[in-house]
C-alpha cells in the first residue's frame, strides 16, 4: 500500500501499474469497520483499489461540525494497511490539492434536493456534488463503491454520474452496524458515554416499522418512532418513508406500489451529535 497526497504522485503511480479495473472508494477518514467493508469490496473487484481520505469542507454546512469532524489519519493508514495490497493506494489531498480554485458550481438534483438530508443541511449535497465529481476526474475510476448508510448520498451520487455521462459504476454496500445495532459512523466516537447507550435505540425504533404498518397505517408508525426515540432522550429531526427512486415521501399506505422498494430514514440529534440511519420497509 501507498500512501500519496499530490494527484502528480497519484498518476504517476497509477500509470506505473497500469490497471484493467481501477475501484474507488471516497471517505472522510475516522475509519471503522463500515468503510472497511467498502473497501474489502473494491479490492474483491479490482486490480488497483484507491481510498481517498479527505474531510472536505464544502459540504459541511455547520462550522462546528467540521472543526469538531474526527481526524485520525495515523489509525486510518493502519486500518487500511490491513486490507489493500502493495500496489492499492490511499490517497490524502489537503484543500489546495483539490480546491485550487474556489469551487463554485452548482448542482440540481431534482426532487433529491427538497427532501431529507436535503432540506436539514442546505449545501450539504452541493458539496459532495463537488468533492466527488473532482475525485472522480482525479481518480478515473471504473467503479466506487458507498455506503447505503448514506442512503440520499446514493441516490444523488447515481444523479451526479447521469448528469455527468461518468462512465463509472456505483456498487452499493449495506449498513455495517455495532454489535449492539447502532449503525456504525466516524461521528459515534463524539457522543457522551450516556448517548453512546441510548443511541442503539434508534435501530430498535426504526426495526418496529414494518410491523406497525402492516397492522396500522404510516402516521402511527412515524409517531412510534418518535415517542419511542424521544422517551430516551433522542429527538428525532425527520423520519420518512421514500421510494429509493426519487426518494418521494408517502404518507399513506395505499400510496405504497408493489414492486417499488422503500426505506425508512431517519436523522437523530443525540445531545449535540447528529446521527442518520435507515431500514427497508418491507410490507405485505
Ligand atoms: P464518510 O462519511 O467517511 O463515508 C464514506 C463512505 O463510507 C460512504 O459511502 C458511507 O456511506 C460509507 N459508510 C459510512 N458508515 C458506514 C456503515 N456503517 N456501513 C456502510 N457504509 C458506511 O460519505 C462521505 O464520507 C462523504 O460524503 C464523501 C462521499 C467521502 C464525500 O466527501
Amino acid at each position: 500500500m501507498k500512501v500519496v497526497s499530490t494527484i502528480k504522485e497519484l498518476e504517476k503511480q497509477t500509470r506505473k501499474i497500469n490497471p484493467s479495473v481501477i475501484g474507488f472508494v471516497p471517505t472522510m477518514g475516522a475509519l471503522h469497520l463500515g468503510h472497511l467493508a467498502l473497501v474489502k469490496r473494491a479490492v474483491e473487484e479490482s486490480n488497483l483499489t484507491i481510498v481517498s481520505i479527505y474531510v472536505n469542507p464544502t459540504q459541511f454546512n455547520d462550522k462546528d461540525d467540521l472543526r469538531n469532524y474526527p481526524r485520525t489519519l495515523d489509525e486510518d493508514i493502519k486500518m487500511l494497511g490491513t486490507e489493500l495490497r502493495a500496489d492499492d493506494m490511499v490517497f490524502t489531498p489537503d484543500d489546495s490539492e483539490i480546491y485550487p480554485v474556489e469551487d463554485k458550481r452548482v448542482f440540481h438534483f431534482g426532487n433529491l434536493e427538497n427532501v431529507m438530508e436535503a432540506l436539514h443541511r442546505p449545501g450539504h449535497f452541493n458539496g459532495v456534488a463537488q468533492v466527488v465529481s473532482r475525485l472522480f476526474e482525479i481518480v478515473k475510476p471504473d467503479f466506487a463503491v458507498f455506503g447505503l448508510k448514506d442512503f440520499q448520498q446514493v441516490a444523488v451520487i447515481k444523479d451526479l454520474i447521469r448528469q455527468q455521462q461518468y462512465k463509472i459504476k456505483i456498487v452499493e454496500n449495506p449498513i455495517i452496524r455495532e454489535p449492539d445495532g447502532l449503525a456504525m459512523s466516524s461521528r459515534n466516537r463524539l457522543l457522551t458515554p450516556d448517548f453512546r447507550k441510548r443511541a442503539p435505540m434508534i435501530y430498535s425504533s426504526i426495526k418496529k416499522v414494518a410491523e406497525i404498518i402492516s397492522h396500522s397505517d404510516i402516521e402511527s408508525a412515524k409517531e412510534y418512532v418518535r415517542i419511542s426515540l424521544s422517551e430516551n432522550g433522542l429527538q428525532t429531526e425527520y423520519f420518512e418513508i421514500v421510494d429509493n427512486k426519487e426518494l418521494v415521501p408517502i404518507n399513506l399506505k395505499a400510496e405504497m406500489k408493489k414492486g417499488k422498494r422503500y426505506f425508512g430514514c431517519i436523522a437523530v440529534k443525540a445531545g449535540k451529535i447528529r446521527l442518520i440511519d435507515n431500514i427497508e420497509i418491507k410490507v405485505e
